[in-house]
């Protein structure tokens, strides 16, 4: 048997007490899905927390950074782990070269140098009154989402309308994106695309709950399975295609349509998304086969 690190954090493992996010269900989820499929390929998953010591990856060949979903807490040290492990021989998936890539949502704009469609964005320092203002006026909308360039699970996001512009002492405290709100979100939701090795594996479309615009579980957020047309699942593999490093191991593309209906990219997740597997009940096999090529490969 081979060992397989699924990556997990204090907030995600089971048994620590009552101390488990809200979302933490979907860790259960995802080993429910990994182990039976995993075994059958002869690879052993064991779920460390990413902060153990070095030495409990002694016997392990590949990790997956799994549910390690407090890493923007500590980056830096979630970071040397990484290079850590990866200096040990282990297969870090998806690698340290593309979580630092993938760290900052700056590299939005490099998919939309690369021809992507991404969600129409303004990048700032920080924001105040002005920025605002100027935002706008740029895209000409009533509605607007400020997020962090560095963040994820919709952290420190704010949506702001022109009737209700805070005053000129607010300043938002972050480099930032702005972006027009695009009320697709509560209709046609957001698509997320799932990729095992740079093949599409499943799609599915996710809806707020109502009176909220944010489509994560914590916030009410449901999903279901999305059957993807050929056009949108030939826009979510362009960009997969498009990444500036090898094919990863795992990649989620989220996608939202603009209001004259073109299907933009909001985030290539590349770091430890979650990847739905009651949505792609075949992600176990996909995975487990994926993983056994890059050891046998090693
Ligand atoms: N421009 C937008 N228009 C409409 N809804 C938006 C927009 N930007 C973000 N949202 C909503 O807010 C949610 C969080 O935004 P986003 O995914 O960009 O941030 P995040 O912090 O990286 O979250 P996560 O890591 O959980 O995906 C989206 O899933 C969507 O529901
Ligand atoms: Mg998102």
């Amino acid at each position: 048997m081979t060992t397989i690190g699924f990556l997990a954090c204090e907030t995600t493992l089971p048994g620590k007490g009552g101390g488990r996010r809200g979302d933490a269900f979907e860790h259960d989820l995802m080993i429910a899905a990994l182990n039976a499929p995993f075994r059958a390929a002869g690879l052993e998953l064991r779920v460390i927390d990413w902060e153990a010591a070095l030495s409990e990856f002694e016997d392990v060949s590949l990790v997956m950074l799994g549910t390690a979903w407090n890493y923007q807490d500590k980056a830096e040290a979630f970071l040397s782990k990484l290079d850590a492990l990866e200096d040990r021989g282990v297969t870090v998936c998806n690698s340290a070269q593309i979580v630092r890539w993938n760290a900052t949502k700056t590299y939005l704009r490099e998919l939309e140098e690369c021809g992507a469609a991404t969600v129409p964005t303004l990048w700032q320092r920080d924001v105040g009154q002005a920025e605002l203002l100027e935002a706008f006026h740029h895209f000409g909308c009533d509605k607007l989402v400020v997020k962090r360039q560095v963040g994820a699970g919709a952290l420190d996001q704010v949506m702001i309308t022109r009737d209700a512009v805070p005053g000129e002492d607010w300043t938002y405290g972050h480099p930032a994106m702005l972006q027009p709100f695009l009320p697709a979100i509560a209709t046609s939701g957001e698509l997320s695309f799932i990729f095992v090795e740079g093949e599409l594996s499943h799609a599915l479309r996710k809806l707020p709950a109502s009176g909220d615009y944010r489509i994560q579980s914590l916030y009410g957020g449901t999903e279901c399975v999305h059957q993807p047309s050929s056009d949108e699942a030939e826009a979510a593999s362009a960009i997969v295609a498009a990444l500036p490093f090898d094919t990863p191991l795992y990649a989620r593309i989220d996608m939202l349509r603009s209001e004259s209906g073109q299907l933009l990219v909001m985030e290539a997740e590349l770091i430890e998304p979650y990847l739905y597997p009651q949505q792609g009940p075949q992600l176990g096999r996909r995975l487990a086969s994926a993983i056994s090529k890059r050891i046998s490969a090693l």
